[in-house]
């Protein structure tokens, strides 16, 4: 029995471990960066520069974890203007924004 369980655990981390470092197809990564440019641009800024949400830009993003930022993108920010995009974006949808704003945008 621990035995499965063991097997059991392994191949859940690598089912998550493949699902996180997933990357959407050519299509969907070009409506993800149109999101990026319209909507989270209309607080962050076009260029990610900041606005009335903070700078996105790598030299900023690298004191944050990507655990940190996939969540907030995710989950929004409670009690800030930072609004969930659950609706809208998966979470393995998010951490590839996050990859693509860690590179800085194309
Ligand atoms: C209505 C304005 C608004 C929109 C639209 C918006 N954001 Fe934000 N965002 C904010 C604010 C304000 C914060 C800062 C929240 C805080 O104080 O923690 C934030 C925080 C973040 C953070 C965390 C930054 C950090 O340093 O921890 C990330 C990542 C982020 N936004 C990504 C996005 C993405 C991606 C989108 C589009 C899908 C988006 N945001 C759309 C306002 C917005």
């Amino acid at each position: 029995m621990p035995r499965i369980a063991a097997a059991l655990a392994l191949a859940l981390a690598a089912s998550t471990a493949a699902a996180w470092a997933a990357e959407p197809g050519p299509a969907r990564q070009a409506e993800l960066l149109h999101l990026l440019k319209q909507d989270c641009g209309s607080c962050h800024g076009l260029t990610m520069k900041g606005g009335l949400g903070p700078a996105l830009v790598p030299e900023r993003l690298a004191e944050r974890t990507d655990e940190t930022l996939v969540e907030a993108i995710v989950d929004g920010r409670p009690g800030t203007a930072m609004p969930p995009w659950r609706f809208a974006v998966t979470p393995e949808e998010a951490a590839w924004l996050v990859r693509t704003l860690r590179e800085g945008l194309p």
